[in-house]
């Protein structure tokens, strides 16, 4: 199936498409496996979806590969997450490079990201940093509300006066200041929330919900899941 069966408008491509990457752990518990397996299979899916993201130009693809709830997991699941984010940098930074792709991050940097990882992250960045064909932002350690705290606490640092605080402070203090709203959301693995992810950033943007669990999810779910955006009216709260 090409890109052309999805009748996608190539004029209405999201610049900004965020994915919440759920279902690893189902994947692989349903084949038996642990649930690492699945986090593994996830990687070739993600791949999938950023050459997908590039076939389509999109400008902008930030997916969801730490949380900061994600702490919360069996001490060796977060181990092997964190060590699973820095080998995929690791492995997958010169690719990514090649492709033309620029890596940023959000997310808290605090004592319990590894600092072999931030370093990893770090040189990833600078690596990239004059790529212009796609921006992927990795949310790692990263939290919605967390986002908006640490926003806060530096206007609260700067001392702003309250009357002159709106909308446009709290943006400008939020973690990456060229990242622009997602036009589009999408999740996997039929779970219809939002787990605290990008939450200042989407008031505006359309969710697609994909029962597929994210291994299982490739560039073709992800053209599907536009052509379902393009078929919305956005109206931004106005009448059309
Ligand atoms: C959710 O599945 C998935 C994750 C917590 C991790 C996803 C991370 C990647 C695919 C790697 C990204 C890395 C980089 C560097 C971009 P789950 O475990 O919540 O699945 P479940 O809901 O079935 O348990």
């Amino acid at each position: 199936m090409g890109l052309s069966d999805h009748c996608l408008d190539r004029d209405r491509i999201p610049r900004h498409v965020g994915c919440v990457m759920d279902g690893n752990g189902r994947w692989a518990e349903q084949r038996g496996m642990a649930r690492t397996e699945g986090h593994e299979q996830g990687e070739h899916a993600l791949f999938d979806v950023i050459e997908g993201a590039l076939e389509l130009g999109i400008k902008w693809l930030t997916v969801y590969a730490f949380s900061t709830e994600n702490w919360n997991r069996p001490d060796d699941e977060v181990r092997f997450l964190l060590n699973f984010n820095r080998t995929i940098l690791r492995r997958r930074c010169d690719e990514l490079n090649e492709m033309g792709v620029r890596i940023r991050f959000v997310g808290r940097r605090d004592w319990r990201v590894p600092k072999g990882l931030i370093k990893e992250m770090d040189e990833a960045i600078e690596l990239t940093q004059h790529n212009e064909r796609m921006t992927l932002v990795v949310a790692f350690n990263y939290g919605g509300r967390a986002e908006i705290v640490d926003a806060v606490r530096q206007i609260a640092a700067q001392r702003i006066p309250a009357r002159m605080i709106n909308e446009r402070t709290i943006a400008r203090h939020l973690y990456d200041q060229e990242m622009p709203e997602p036009d589009l959301i999408i999740r996997t693995s039929g779970e219809y929330r939002i787990s605290n992810f990008l939450l200042w950033e989407l008031a505006y943007s359309e969710l697609v919900f994909s029962d597929v669990l994210w291994p299982d999810f490739t560039r073709h779910d992800l053209f599907a899941a536009i052509a379902e955006y393009q078929h919305r009216h956005r109206r931004f709260g106005r009448v059309r």
